[in-house]
């Protein structure tokens, strides 16, 4: 009878972890010098980051529960998080500053947080790694494993090169999960492969600028952040402080809030937002109070909250009627805030929506003609906010602009730009023109062109 009792409450345990686990795999399996080839928006990673690493990358996709494959660029340290990959793995590209990365499913282990509820099985914690060969390139299979006792190794195979070298580094790195859970420590083991071309080390010598007989202005460092992230947002305050919220770090996402003061030169940390997020949008409204919307953290977000400066508290406000990420917010002259497109849950938007501080809801207003992420938002001087560019529904960089009229509440297209961008940057100049500058096209890759409206 006792006995099957603990066989039951195994059974229990082992169901319960299975449910738990089920979102997160352990193992990701490397491509090196590949992306994946994306033809619609089902391919589009759902989220960019910027990680110190390849191995942070893969925390941040296995941090994810919807991560099913990432991809690493050495130079930019861009990771790309993809959800749905469907069948891209058969239509890789080659790109030599690429690595791309699988979810391997199948193979799960317990979580610490399963494995300190369970203890009668905690030590059943042993990764099987299989190295898997492809045909052209090198192959290797980097196991993570979350059980802060148990260091992972990895193999490497190199199926036609002679000449292999292998490095084996070992770091552990502390992710605190939402508050819901426990602490985890990761610890992974990464091998690079390293075939048997050869490796050019370029010494760089430091040279002197040229005397010049005019100051150059210079960047001076300043108090450093007490949180190191990215894809956050930044406010002046009304009394000069700059409040940044939010954002993600190799960790995951975050709540945190500080303001620097620039009178000292250092950061404060305020009151933490009621929901993590990262692209989000932050508006500063006339009573004071800064509003941020959206954003994604494991989810795209509605939420909405407020932050009030003399009490150095967040307040959650209406939501938006639409859950998106990767918009863009423009205070209006009438106080309200217009926000426009994004990444929907499974879609780009069109939709637009406005804030009203003074009932502070949320209402629908009309459609863009273009669904658009990476895009820009510029209030005129006549009140009408320009939306420029960006990316379309099929990943393709936009041309297209459209003008928000705030007294009639529609849309009207208005000349499209010369080059089609994304990621651009748009500002309104003191002679009311618009300046949009670089940004990035499947095309022109990264762009330096600019152009005015
Ligand atoms: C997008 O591409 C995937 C894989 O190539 C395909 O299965 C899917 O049907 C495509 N979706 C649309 C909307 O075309
Ligand atoms: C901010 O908080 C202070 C202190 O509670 C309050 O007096 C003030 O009205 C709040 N500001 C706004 C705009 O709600
Ligand atoms: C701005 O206000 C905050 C309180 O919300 C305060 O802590 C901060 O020091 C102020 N900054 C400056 C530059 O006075
Ligand atoms: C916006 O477009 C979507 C479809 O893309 C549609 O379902 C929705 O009703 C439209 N909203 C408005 C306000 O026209
Ligand atoms: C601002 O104007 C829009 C119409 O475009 C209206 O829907 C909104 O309620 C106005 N906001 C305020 C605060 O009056």
């Amino acid at each position: 009878m006792a006995s099957r009792k603990i066989c039951s409450w195994l059974l229990f345990m082992i169901i319960t972890q299975t449910l738990a686990e089920d979102t997160r795999s352990v193992q990701m399996s490397l491509m090196i010098n590949s992306k994946f080839e994306c033809a619609n928006t089902t391919c589009l990673p759902f989220i960019n980051v910027f990680t110190l690493n390849i191995r942070n990358c893969q925390v941040a996709c296995l941090a994810q529960s919807q991560c099913n494959a990432a991809t690493f660029y050495r130079s930019t340290s861009n990771c790309e998080l993809f959800a749905d990959m469907l069948n891209q793995n058969g239509n890789m590209l080659v790109d030599v500053d690429t690595i791309s990365m699988n979810v391997i499913s199948g193979t799960r282990l317990p979580s610490k947080q399963a494995t300190t509820s369970t203890s009668a099985t905690s030590s059943s914690t042993s990764t099987v790694t299989s190295s898997t060969t492809t045909t052209t390139t090198t192959s290797t299979t980097t196991s993570i494993t979350s059980s802060s006792s148990t260091t992972t190794t990895t193999s490497t195979t190199t199926s036609s090169s002679s000449t292999t070298t292998t490095t084996s580094t070992t770091s552990s790195s502390s992710s605190t999960t939402t508050s819901t859970t426990a602490s985890t420590t990761t610890t992974t083991t990464t091998a690079t492969t390293t075939t048997s071309s050869s490796s050019t080390t370029t010494l760089k010598s430091s040279t002197t600028l040229s005397p010049s007989t005019t100051a150059i202005p210079r960047w001076t460092i300043t108090g450093n952040l007490n949180t190191a992230r990215t894809t956050h947002i930044a406010s002046t305050l009304a009394n000069g402080s700059v409040l940044v919220a939010g954002g993600a770090n190799g960790a995951g996402s975050l709540n945190s809030a500080e303001f620097y003061n620039p009178s000292t030169g250092t950061w404060t940390i305020t009151g933490i937002m009621n929901a993590q997020r990262y692209y989000h949008t932050a508006s500063t409204l006339a009573n004071g109070l800064l509003l941020v919307a959206g954003g994604y953290s494991g989810s795209n977000l509605n939420g909405a909250e407020l932050y009030n400066s003399s009490t150095s508290t967040w307040t959650f406000t209406g939501s938006m009627n639409i859950a998106r990420f990767l918009h863009v917010a423009s205070t209006l002259a009438n106080g309200s805030v217009l926000v426009a497109g994004g990444q929907g849950i499974n879609s780009f938007l069109n939709s637009a929506e406005l804030y009203n501080p003074s009932i502070r809801t949320w209402t629908i207003t009309a459609n863009m003609s273009i669904a658009r992420i990476y895009h820009t938002a510029s209030t005129l001087a006549n009140g009408l906010v320009l939306v420029v560019g960006g990316l379309g529904i099929t990943s393709n960089p936009l041309t297209s602009a459209e003008l928000y009229d705030p007294s009639t509440g529609t849309w009207t297209t208005t000349g499209n730009m010369n080059v089609g961008r994304g990621y651009q940057t748009a500002s309104v100049l003191a002679n009311g023109k618009v300046l949009v500058a670089g940004g990035y096209n499947s095309i022109g890759g990264y762009l330096n062109t600019a152009e005015l409206y």
